[in-house]
């Protein structure tokens, strides 16, 4: 029976009621509809508008309502949605004093305080993950302290940069996000229950206890915007899509630095996959996947930002649109960062490899040009005759290493001996000192700045 049917002479069209329902996917709403409907009640209570014998009625039937579901002993179907669920569920266990759970409630402001509820056990889950897999990045960058890599602009190599300076980069970017949810808490943990249908309620309910009992931060301040404000969930598919941005370009870097051509790192076999076809292949699935994914999280995002547009105040059903995008999104991300950590604790960098590549391709003409400046050359002008020395080891099949003091000389006196050190990839990458550069030691103390941070998340 529909909550609502009193009103109507005949029963809802099947196909009507196939289309309007949303248990298939909010009985995931369970357990924190039954959680807000056990404040309420104790509210209720408290404040006199139900009695102690009522109360005790309500909690015992919530309570076994929940412990069979969780033992698998009621499935959860046949109704409307998770609210009607209960309800009726409740009901018809404890008679009349299940029909006095609903007093001074809408299920405009059930539905809106249970998703937060959710939303925020979620987004506590996400930053968890994050964590997790900032630690692993730590790890890398501690293990690799003392080895340097090429670094890129546009996927051609750069200048040699510290293997921890790369690490730290990607931990970075999770720590913004993880902050970022941290952040986005603060207005997803408002209580909008008490706001009835729209209006509020003219019963002498006490807000501030069921707030308490549910532990929100506070009270939405306005019952029309508290039962039809999704904006939270647009701001957890927001940080949810950043998030997938980030682990995709890691994903993309994993996928070029696992194979043949950069020869970086070595995928683990039990996180890589072959082909039905070409025995010899080791592909990076699991990288592709995620990096595919990204897709999907974003529109998720879309969707809830296009469906909130067009809905005047207060509550309409347009807004039902937000749990399946949540929920994928939800899902999405962390099976993304649950298996991408996993995999990284096993990626093994291949650091002859990357070293020696790191002081191929001409990656210390920055510091060359760099040399004499620092020597009184103009910059620019610095430039152009490295430009020439480039130009002058591609025609005479040499290296900045391998050319002798008199080929420097012939470019410009400036040189002196001592720019044969300056040519070297590791010393290159150490001399930049800067903060956040890719010295040793800025990488170091990177790594110490996330620590600390992490601590604090
Ligand atoms: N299933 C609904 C939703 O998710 C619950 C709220 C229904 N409210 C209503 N006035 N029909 O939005």
């Amino acid at each position: 029976m529909k909550l609502w049917q009193g009103r109507f002479a005949t029963p809802i069209a099947a196909d009507a009621d196939a289309f309007n329902e949303s248990l298939s996917f909010d009985k995931k709403l369970y357990k924190v509809d039954i959680t807000a409907s056990l404040a309420h009640s104790e509210m209720l209570c408290r404040c006199g508008v139900i009695s102690e014998t009522d109360k005790n009625a309500i909690h015992d039937g919530l309570n076994g309502i929940l412990q069979d579901i969780e033992a698998g002993k009621l499935i959860i179907e046949g109704q409307e949605d998770i609210h009607s669920f209960v309800e009726n569920e409740l009901v018809s266990r404890i008679g009349e004093a299940g029909k006095r759970l609903h007093t001074a409630r809408s299920r405009n402001d059930q539905v809106a305080t249970d998703f937060r509820l959710y939303v925020r056990e979620s987004a506590t889950q996400v930053i968890g993950l994050l964590k997790n897999l900032i630690a692993t990045l730590i790890d890398l960058s501690e293990k690799h302290l003392s080895n340097i890599m090429p670094g890129y602009t546009h996927l051609r190599k750069a200048q040699p940069i510290n293997c921890a300076q790369y690490f730290n980069a990607y931990s970075e970017m999770f720590m913004r996000d993880a902050e970022r949810f941290q952040d986005a808490l603060k207005r997803i943990n408002v209580m909008p229950l008490g706001s009835g249908a729209l209006a509020g309620t003219s019963y002498p309910i006490n807000r501030e206890i069921t707030r308490e009992i549910l532990g929100f931060a506070s009270l939405s301040q306005n019952s029309l915007d508290a039962v039809s404000d999704r904006d939270f969930v647009a701001e957890y598919l927001f940080d949810c899509s950043l998030v997938m941005a980030h682990l995709s370009r890691l994903c993309e870097d994993t996928i070029l630095y696992t194979s043949t051509e950069f020869g970086f790192w070595e995928m683990p076999d039990a996180y890589s996959t072959g082909s039905s076809i070409m025995p010899q292949k080791k592909n990076p699935d699991i990288s592709e996947l995620v990096r595919g994914k990204t897709g999907r999280v974003y529109g998720d995002l879309m969707a809830i930002l296009t469906t909130i547009k067009g809905v005047p105040l207060a509550y309409n059903k347009d807004l039902q649109e937000d749990k399946e995008g949540l929920f994928d999104a939800e899902k999405t991300v962390k099976d993304s960062l649950a298996v991408y950590t996993s995999m990284l604790q096993q990626i093994t960098l291949n650091v002859k490899r990357m070293e020696k590549a790191a002081a191929e391709d001409f990656t210390c003409a920055t510091d060359v040009a760099d040399y004499l400046a620092k020597h009184g050359v103009p910059f620019r002008t610095a430039h152009g005759i490295v430009g020439k020395i480039v130009r002058y080891c591609l025609n005479e099949n040499k290296t900045l290493e391998s050319m002798t003091m008199d080929e420097y000389k012939a470019h410009s006196e400036v040189f002196e001996s001592d720019i044969l050190k300056v040519v070297k990839a590791k010393n290159s990458a150490n001399a930049r000192t800067s903060v956040g550069g890719s010295s040793r030691q800025s990488a170091k103390a990177g790594i110490k700045s996330l620590k600390n941070r992490l601590k604090k998340l």
